[in-house]
């Protein structure tokens, strides 16, 4: 069965007519090679499992690549957080969490006055999420902007389906390129206290650059996506308004739940493991649909509806070592907007349309001033 393309091409109908039909909730995609896991029961059961490890791109060793650009490929996914295993990550993972945690209780998180109409997410989605990661990494908002940028370069090329070797020519040139604004930026930032305090500093440039280069890529579009689906959330339930104040965090996590920025994570089996009638072979992936899986009504009644009584907790920051380090800056960030949601509540939906690719969800939002107020 070709799950991952369906889920591409219409993850509402593949969740509505097919799903309900998948008796283990985990099922092989011949295309993909991989394992689709749709449920709580089976990720519980295999992401903590040590023969599963992280998808790497260790496969790049096996292609005809010159050796400048391994070099470059390999330098940089050997320190990207969620690629690693074992030691490297948790060296990795503690850097990136030392920055995270030294700052995050720091952080200036007020959403501001709201006195714009149209699309929602380029006006207070982007700039919102730009200053808070301007906070944490200790740089300007237009420096974030362009370390965005220069990663989504990296990123387009490797989010398409087949690669040539021409186009991992490429990815190793933007990652250059990155690497010399990262030098730039931090070279001009040296003395400034804000950026001084910066844990990720003192590292040598082929550790700090792409680390940094992975803070603010994989922060920067879930954590978008996050805001548009909350005001789209606040917007649909004007109920909500009454409860903003006492109960931010669970409409903030039930936000979350019913709509997972990043639809998936992936691990690449290492050892022959049995589920079930899942027979998981060496090389085989197993990805975690954690959109299904939020939604998996064994533990969460009535799973397609906003409903502050799901006490369940869900699955949109991954589970196990590689939880998203960027949580509790994401909690408290979506919790303070929340809290000032009366903003938002001046407006109303004029359209919204619910973006599905293949690993992502996010959520276009034209608003406009609510006319009955
Ligand atoms: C709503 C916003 C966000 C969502 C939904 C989200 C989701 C996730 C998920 C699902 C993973 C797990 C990947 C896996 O298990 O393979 C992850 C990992 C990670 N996230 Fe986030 N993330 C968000 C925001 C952020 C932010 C703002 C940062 C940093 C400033 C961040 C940094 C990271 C890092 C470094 C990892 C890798 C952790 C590891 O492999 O140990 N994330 N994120």
């Amino acid at each position: 069965m070709y799950i991952g393309q369906q889920l591409a091409d219409d993850r509402f109908a593949f969740y509505k007519d097919i799903l309900p039909g998948i008796r283990d909730q985990i099922v092989f995609d011949e295309e993909f090679n991989a394992w689709f896991v749709f449920n709580v029961r089976h990720l519980n059961l295999l992401v903590r499992d040590e023969r599963l490890l992280a998808n790497t791109k260790a496969s790049l060793k096996e292609l005809p690549l010159n050796a400048d650009t391994l070099q470059v490929l390999e330098q940089f996914y050997s320190n990207w957080v969620m690629f690693t295993d074992g030691d490297l990550h948790k060296t990795l993972r503690r850097r990136v969490n030392t920055l995270i945690l030294d700052r995050y209780r720091n952080i200036d998180y007020r959403w501001g006055p709201m006195d714009k109409q149209g699309d929602f997410s380029e006006l207070y989605a982007v700039p919102y999420v730009y200053n808070i990661l301007a906070q944490l990494i200790g740089i300007s908002e237009k420096d974030v902007a362009l370390l965005i940028k220069a990663s989504e370069q990296i990123n387009s090329l490797l989010l398409r389906g087949y690669l040539t070797i021409h186009d991992f020519d490429a990815v190793a040139q933007s990652i250059r390129q990155a690497y010399q604004l990262v030098n730039d930026v931090d070279s001009r930032y040296r003395d400034s206290d804000r950026y001084v305090g910066n844990a990720l500093l003192d590292l040598p440039s082929e550790q700090k650059y792409p680390l940094l280069i992975n803070l603010v890529s994989d922060g920067f579009a879930p954590f978008v996506a996050a805001l548009n689906f909350l005001a789209y959330n606040l917007l649909t339930h004007p109920e909500l308004e009454q409860e903003a104040d006492s109960r931010s965090d669970d409409i903030c996590a039930e936000s979350l739940r019913l709509f997972p920025p990043f639809t998936t994570i992936s691990r690449v089996c290492s050892e022959e493991v049995q589920v079930g009638d899942a027979h998981i072979l060496p090389g085989q992936l197993v990805i975690f649909d954690l959109y299904s899986i939020n939604r998996d009504p064994e533990c969460f009644p009535d799973p397609d509806c906003f409903n502050l009584a799901n006490t369940e907790r869900a699955y949109s920051f991954g589970a196990g070592k590689h939880l998203c380090s960027g949580n509790p800056l994401v909690r408290k960030a979506l919790g303070a907007v929340t809290k000032q949601s009366g903003q938002i509540y001046k407006y109303e939906l004029v359209d919204s349309k619910f973006i599905n690719l293949y690993g992502s969800t996010d959520m276009k939002l034209t608003i406009k001033k609510n006319t009955r107020l």
